[in-house]
């Protein structure tokens, strides 16, 4: 009787000689540079997704992502290593499939996972013998080996012998041109030995650094843990700001100084608030897994809450300073509030603090515009529904001079800040931009 070959390992030869062929469901911030990196490395890459705009763009041959240059898609194309498609019985061809979709939380902040599922079942009508199944998108610790695993199970395939599954979370950091997919080492995980083999050789295919750990749950709490690490200690200066400002200290000079200390310090700067999809969010993961081990979670909700109150803060400031330097009162003032996007270099505006100031300025009877050269027009957003269609002013002295203050909200790159010194009769600057440009003016205050 001639000897059958183990799924896994049929599996591990089609990936050592690059003939496995890979889907990256969710062509998103995450999906679409992954996709890259994977197609680069040699694999044949189909992306899914549900977004038909997203495949006319890439049948197009334009990136809508910023990290991904429209040469480097359309080299893959050309290839014939990547296409993008909506049609998701072609899963079934593919032998590693990684998830790359949303896991925002709902109305009432709790993870929504209606997107996992909803791909999980997609993959679960043609799962077979020999794939690999990969969770990228961050969650709570648990969720790869609980809510992934039994959908797929319901197939009657089994997780470690039949299919495998893994666990390996995203570590992207939009705008930042030091780091790309392939140079960021990856935590990597699996269901099972069989799993984390083929997860480490997978991805050791792919990017230069892996670092295995035991267990999906353990690389679901490394993605945590890194994401909570950064949310407290952007409180903790936050909160040392209000502190600072009252006594007369620029918490900015301390932070450089206290850089200086060749040990045990690591600096983190304050700002308007929290954005983007990830440091606001993922914590709550966590919050609400713990909920089930009647533990609490002090230290993440402390910090939600000094963070979100820091659109508020700002604002306050903004009144205080147009009252005390130009008597004037917000609720007759006109506002130019610069950088939407949620931070520097990026056109990504979820969670933006700059929709909350906007908002805040106009609660309190000011009027706001904004100017930002990464974002022309608010798009529809779930919490800011109203500030829908509102458009960037366009970059002149003539239209700048029209406004009683300018609130710096985000630093991009590219604004003549130099220019909007001499224009502007107030500027509260939350990025300390104008102390590392050294432009300095009475005029000019930190918030
Ligand atoms: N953006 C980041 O910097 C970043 C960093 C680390 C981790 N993450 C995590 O990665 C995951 C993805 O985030 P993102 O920023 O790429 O999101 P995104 O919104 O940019 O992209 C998600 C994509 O998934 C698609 N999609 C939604 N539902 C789908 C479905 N059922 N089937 C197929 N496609 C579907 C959307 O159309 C979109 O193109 C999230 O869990 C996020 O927390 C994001």
């Amino acid at each position: 009787m001639p000897e059958t070959i183990p799924t896994h390992q049929m599996l591990m030869s089609k990936i050592r000689s690059r003939q496995a062929w890979v889907g990256v469901i969710g062509l998103g911030y995450v999906g679409l540079p992954l996709a890259m990196t994977v197609a680069r490395a040699g694999f044949a890459v189909t992306g899914f997704d549900i977004d038909p705009g997203k495949m006319v763009e890439i049948d197009a041959g334009r990136s809508y992502i910023e990290a991904v240059p429209d040469s480097i898609l359309n080299a893959e194309r050309q290839a014939g290593r990547f296409s993008a498609t909506t049609d998701f019985s072609k899963l079934g061809a593919c032998d590693v499939i990684t998830i790359c979709v949303p896991t925002p939380l709902t109305r009432h902040r709790d993870p929504d996972l209606s997107y996992v599922e909803r791909t999980c079942r997609e993959i679960a009508k043609t799962l077979r013998p020999g794939q690999l199944i990969v969770l990228e998108s961050t969650t709570y610790p648990g969720t790869t080996d609980g809510l992934v695993k039994s959908v797929l199970e319901e197939t009657g395939l089994k997780s470690g012998t039949d299919f495998f599954l893994g666990f390996s979370p995203e570590r992207e950091d939009p705008g930042n041109r030091q780091f790309e997919t392939s140079t960021i080492p990856k935590i990597v995980a699996g269901d099972g030995t069989e799993a984390g083999n083929l997860m480490a050789e997978f991805y050791g295919a792919v990017v230069k650094t892996v670092v295995p750990v035991s267990s999906n749950a353990t690389a679901e709490a490394v993605k945590l843990t890194e994401n909570i690490f950064r949310a407290v200690n952007i409180a903790l200066v936050n909160e040392l700001k209000v502190i600072y400002e009252a006594m007369g200290i620029d918490i900015w000079e301390v932070i450089d100084a206290a850089s200086t200390k060749p040990f045990g310090y690591m600096p983190f700067y304050p700002g308007p608030g929290l954005g983007g999809h990830c440091i606001p969010i993922d914590p709550f993961y966590l919050t609400w897994k713990s909920r089930e081990y009647e533990l609490p979670t002090r230290f993440i909700e402390l910090a939600g809450e000094i963070n979100s109150a820091m659109p508020r803060h700002v604002v306050g400031r903004l009144a205080e300073l147009l009252d005390r330097r130009l008597g004037k009162a917000l609720s007759r003032a006109h506002v130019l509030v610069i950088g939407l996007a949620y931070k520097k270099n990026v056109p990504d505006i979820r969670e933006s603090p700059s929709l909350k100031l906007i908002e805040l300025i106009e609660e309190r009877g000011g009027r706001a515009s904004y100017y930002d050269p990464h974002v022309a027009e608010i798009p529809p957003t779930r919490e800011y529904g109203h500030l829908k269609g509102r458009r960037s002013i366009s970059w002149s002295e003539a239209t700048v001079r029209e406004f009683d203050a300018v609130l710096i909200a985000t630093d991009h790159d590219g604004v003549d800040y130099a220019a909007l010194a001499g224009w502007a009769p107030l500027i509260v600057d939350t990025r300390n931009i104008f102390s590392r440009l050294k432009i300095a003016g009475d005029h000019i205050a930190k918030a």
